[in-house]
């Protein structure tokens, strides 16, 4: 009998039917499939009220762990032949709960030298959350074998406004009943059980090379060239930010996270349209290193820097 744990944290279940559907073409007589959510003792609001939602930049990014709930010890005795492990992006990084997960001796305990398979989904802004999450990995001596990203699939700026109305309003529902539906679609959700093949097939025969490029071959990961330069530079920017926000308590932190929160609209209405631009007119020079990042970012591999 193989065994896989799925960890998780999802605030919607958005992510959660996505892991389950996955699993439903994995489970059998011959796999067993157990679930794992991770919760933090100190719960993220659903819906998000804006103080909340922004007063969570600073310890998302700069990758500050918060205590969780104690994993079942009959969860930590067991040795697992695959962990899913399912996570969200916040501001470019992994979640707090996911990330305090990762940090933990819990997660030492469950993940070193075992294969391990990341299922995302995020609105569309996901590539260097995923290139934390492979350094994660590395430091608990786990071995990432496949990824799979899922997103919003509509433009850039129709998913940031119908996230606002899903997010805060807390219903993934067509705002004003002509935006497209929040998220990742139903179809797409759906549809994630056909990754269940390939990663049985793995799993069987205990041998993962190929595991990344059979997933890649059903549509896994879509690396949108455009939103790599976007997301590089968010993370540049957001450095600056995070460590100062850090630093200011009560009130004068209250008062900068106003600042912040108009700083990110200026960032994704002004900026991200002209970093968009640059990609766009630096498409033909570029377009040797665009392929090569494209590859690389859908790959399970960790650039050494
Ligand atoms: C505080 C916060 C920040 C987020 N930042 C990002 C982001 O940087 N990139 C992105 O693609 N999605 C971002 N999202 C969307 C999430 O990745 C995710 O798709 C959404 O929260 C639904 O996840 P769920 O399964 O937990 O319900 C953010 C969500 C929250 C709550």
């Amino acid at each position: 009998m193989k065994e896989i744990l799925i960890i998780y944290y999802s605030q919607t279940g958005q992510l959660t039917d996505i892991l389950k559907n996955i699993a439903s073409t994995i489970c059998d007589e011959k796999v067993n499939v157990s679930y794992h959510e991770i919760v933090p003792k100190k719960k993220f609001p659903f819906p998000w009220q804006q103080e909340e939602f922004y007063g969570a930049f600073p310890e998302t990014f700069l990758q500050i762990s918060a205590p969780l709930e104690d994993f079942p010890s009959e969860i930590l005795q067991k040795k697992y032949d695959l962990v899913i492990l399912g996570y969200t992006t916040w501001y470019l990084t992994p979640s707090i709960p996911i990330n305090s997960f990762l940090k933990s001796a819990e997660a030492k305990t469950l993940l070193a030298k075992t294969p391990i398979l990341t299922v995302s989904a995020s609105r569309n802004m996901w590539i260097m959350a995923q290139e934390k999450m492979k350094k994660l990995l590395v430091a608990n001596n786990a071995n990432l074998v496949g990824n799979i990203a899922l997103v919003d699939k509509n433009i850039n700026h129709i998913s940031v406004i119908t996230i606002v109305h899903w997010l805060m309003g807390g219903k993934k529902t067509k705002m004003l009943g002509i935006f497209p539906k929040p998220g990742v679609s139903d179809s797409e959700i759906e549809a994630a059980s056909r990754f269940g093949a390939p990663i049985k097939e793995a799993l069987l025969q205990n041998e993962y090379a190929h595991l990344q490029d059979n997933l890649l071959e059903l549509g896994a990961v879509k690396v949108d060239p455009s939103l790599i330069a976007t997301d590089i530079r968010g993370n540049m920017v957001f450095t600056k930010w995070a460590n100062h926000l850090i630093k200011k308590e009560g009130d004068d932190r209250k008062k900068w996270l106003v600042f912040f929160k108009y700083y990110l609209l200026f960032a994704i209405w002004l900026i991200a349209p002209i970093v968009f631009i640059v990609f766009l007119l630096t498409y033909l020079p570029m377009y040797r290193k665009i392929q090569k990042d494209k590859a690389y970012y859908s790959s399970v591999a960790l650039k050494q820097d």
